[in-house]
């Protein structure tokens, strides 16, 4: 199968899991800034990876609607949550996956937060949610799990992390 991964990557999270998955798979790695429709029509299967934004992917429906229907495509998010957060990871999904309107494995993976080579806006924006987090006093699991999520840099990448979605896109499974 002829396949390529895209990714849209701010701090290298994202990017660092596209080499992985396209060393594993032996095909080609594309950043969405490169993309055209072009650079894709020959694929039969397209893996498309983001960091997560306040719970979202970046650019995902752009990716999905230039692909048509025979192509298959696969989502990966890269994020600052704990990988165990089963259930914000399924909020995840079901906020980026579902209005897609077609069936889209999707796969989370942890990842990280980097200050220190986040633009000056976004830097901003992690800190204030942060700190409003911190101010809180009655947290629910989810704030919990944000707080400690963004509490300062750190790298939980783990090329391990990738194993059961490489051997599921050998197998065609989901
Ligand atoms: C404004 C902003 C909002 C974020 N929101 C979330 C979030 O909702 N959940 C999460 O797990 N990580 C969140 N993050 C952290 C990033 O998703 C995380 O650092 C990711 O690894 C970045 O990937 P990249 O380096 O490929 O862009 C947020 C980061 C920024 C800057």
């Amino acid at each position: 199968m002829n396949s390529i991964v895209i990714y849209k990557s701010k701090t290298g999270f994202a990017k660092k899991y596209a080499k992985w998955i396209s060393d594993a798979l032996s095909c080609d790695m594309i950043s969405l800034e490169d993309l055209n429709k072009n650079n894709i029509k020959n694929y039969d299967m397209i893996i498309y990876g983001s960091g997560i934004m306040a719970g979202q992917l970046y650019q995902l429906d752009k990716v999905s609607k230039m692909i048509d229907s025979k192509q298959r495509l696969y989502v990966y998010a890269c994020g600052a949550i704990d990988k165990d957060a089963k259930d914000i990871i399924s909020k995840i999904k079901d906020n980026c996956i579902l209005k897609l309107g077609r069936d889209v494995p999707f796969y989370y993976f942890q990842a990280g937060v980097n200050y220190e080579s986040m633009g000056f806006i976004y830097k901003q924006m992690l800190k204030a949610m942060y700190k409003s987090l911190l101010k809180k006093e009655e947290k629910t699991s989810e704030e919990e799990e944000m707080m400690k999520a963004l509490k300062e840099s750190h790298d939980a990448s783990k090329q391990t992390d990738i194993d059961e979605f490489i051997t599921n896109i050998k197998q065609g499974l989901n």
